[in-house]
């Protein structure tokens, strides 16, 4: 889709559509006043009252040269934040193409660039990689109209282009089938990434892996006929600065769980090709840090592996040995996420990562918990969670803080080995945390359980079903607030 930001004036605009958002307490924006008519008349009728997700459509209208005028509701005015800007565009996006419209402008009225163009590209995106005859048409240009030019005003827009490409990067990745994107695919698309975006890319191979140690994230992908990878992507800043922060941001790579000889049911198993979202977002993170230039060093580390059956496939009972020198008793091997983690954590802090982010499609235990809205946020460091909690919100992705207290890390304890890798049926998803806290010792982490937030089960007005690329945005927003 081509974007652009021009300066025109609502009559000059030459698209398919041009759309306004109007707020339930406001009959018409100044520069709407010669349709006033118009909306006075939607309003009056009942059919249309500003709120969010509502939608008019007026044809031919008098006095302007696009071919359709499109009433967005916002919601109230003063709770019309970027994130609700975002959705706003992002819903217009999709209605209007399903409708035919290939060419849309959108009015700013002085709000957020970045946000405009950035829902409008996430919207217009489909997981439709793998039709040969896609049944979704698409918008092919989208305009962010402005009244003024202004170096600001830019520079948010293309922030909101670079956002919303990283995100489909992230989301085309997750969509990726098993069979189409193994370990090394994935490292391999990980390695033109890094190409493109001027970042350094190293992958460690089974040899290597093995050598070093790192026997938990091993015997994972023992039962796979597809060798493992451990991706590193590194981003390193232009000029220094003299602090020795270095952010690391992990992801599980899970490019297919069947759950390993602890098998998972048949039913819903095919979602499981999402089990690698944590890494896809730290990868689009990336690319999006490798163009917006934060000040500090981040390090991308996926743990690459498949989660498979066969003859060669870990026990429940295995004992293995982390890099960190632990030992673990792999009671259920669909529980292989925390596996594969710990000892690219271990490796990150070896590196010289002083914080540490990690995104996994970790348990079911965090969708019963929080369903589909939140994601599941644990910590040893409250100041540190404070600030990815607040690039959180800044970008509109929900996240709750879930209780790490001491009591709950009894439920690792196994009779044969330093650790068990599963502490029961209740509070699932905590345990799981406490076992990746445990490899983390007191390098500040905070763990991001993005089990229940990486896939729509269903498509929103605002996103098609399927992968959400969440957690790049936060990402980002961490590193350039730093
Ligand atoms: N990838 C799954 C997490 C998952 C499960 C995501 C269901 C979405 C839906 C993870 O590897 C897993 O299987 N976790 C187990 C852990 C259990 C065996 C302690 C789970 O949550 O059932
Ligand atoms: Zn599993
Ligand atoms: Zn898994």
């Amino acid at each position: 889709m081509e974007t652009k930001l021009l300066y025109q004036s609502l009559a000059q605009i030459e698209a398919d559509a041009v759309a306004v958002v109007l707020f339930e307490e406001e009959s018409a924006p100044a520069d709407l006043k010669f349709a006033a008519s118009w909306t006075d008349e939607l309003k009056a009728s009942g059919e249309f009252s500003g709120k969010s997700g509502e939608l008019a459509v007026l044809h031919q209208p008098q006095g302007i040269k696009a071919k359709r005028l499109v009433a967005v509701g916002g919601g109230k005015k003063a709770k019309f934040d970027s994130a609700a800007l975002r959705k706003a565009s992002a819903s217009t996006a999709r209605t209007l193409k399903q409708k035919g419209v290939k060419s849309l402008a959108w009015l700013l009225e002085g709000r957020d660039a970045e946000a405009a163009v950035e829902g409008a590209i996430l919207g217009n995106f489909e997981p439709d990689q793998h039709k040969t005859k896609s049944d979704c048409k698409s918008l092919e240009v989208f305009h962010v109209v402005a009244a003024a030019n202004g170096a600001e005003i830019e520079k948010s827009f293309e922030r909101g282009k670079i956002l919303a490409d990283a995100q489909n990067f992230t989301r085309e990745l997750v969509n990726e089938p098993a069979n189409l994107l193994t370990p090394l695919v994935l490292a391999d698309k990980a390695r033109a990434m890094a190409k493109d975006s001027g970042l350094e890319c190293e992958v460690l191979d089974q040899d290597r892996m093995m050598q070093l140690g790192m026997g938990s994230l091993l015997g994972v992908s023992q039962g796979s006929a597809e060798p493992p990878a451990l991706i590193v992507v590194r981003y390193k800043p232009e000029t220094p600065s003299k602090s020795t922060d270095h952010l690391a941001l992990i992801g599980k790579g899970v490019t297919f769980d069947t759950g390993g000889v602890s098998i998972k049911p048949a039913d819903g198993m095919e979602k499981m090709k999402y089990d690698m979202a944590g890494g896809a977002a730290v990868l689009g993170a990336m690319r999006a840090i490798s163009k917006l230039k934060p000040s500090i060093p981040v390090t991308a580390f996926v743990p690459a592996v498949e989660n498979m059956v066969s003859s060669k496939a870990q026990r429940p009972g295995d004992i293995v040995k982390s890099l960190n020198g632990k030992t673990i008793e792999v009671l259920n091997t669909d529980a292989e996420g925390r596996l594969i983690l710990i000892d690219a954590i271990t490796y990150a802090k070896r590196l010289g990562c002083t914080h540490l982010v990690d995104a996994a499609t970790l348990t079911g235990a965090i969708v019963v918990a929080l369903g589909h809205v939140n994601i599941g946020a644990f910590t040893n460091d409250e100041d540190f969670l404070a600030r990815v909690m607040n690039a959180a919100k800044d970008q509109g992705e929900k996240m709750w803080h879930m209780p790490l207290d001491d009591e709950y890390k009894d439920l690792l304890k196994s009779a044969f080995a330093d650790l068990a890798n599963i502490g029961g049926r209740w509070g699932g998803a905590i345990s799981a945390a406490w076992f990746l806290r445990e490899f983390v010792d007191d390098t500040p982490w905070v763990h991001l359980d993005i089990a229940g937030t990486a896939w729509l089960d269903d498509a929103k007005p605002y996103m098609a079903k399927g992968p959400s690329g969440v957690c790049v945005r936060t990402f980002v927003k961490l590193a350039m607030s730093w």
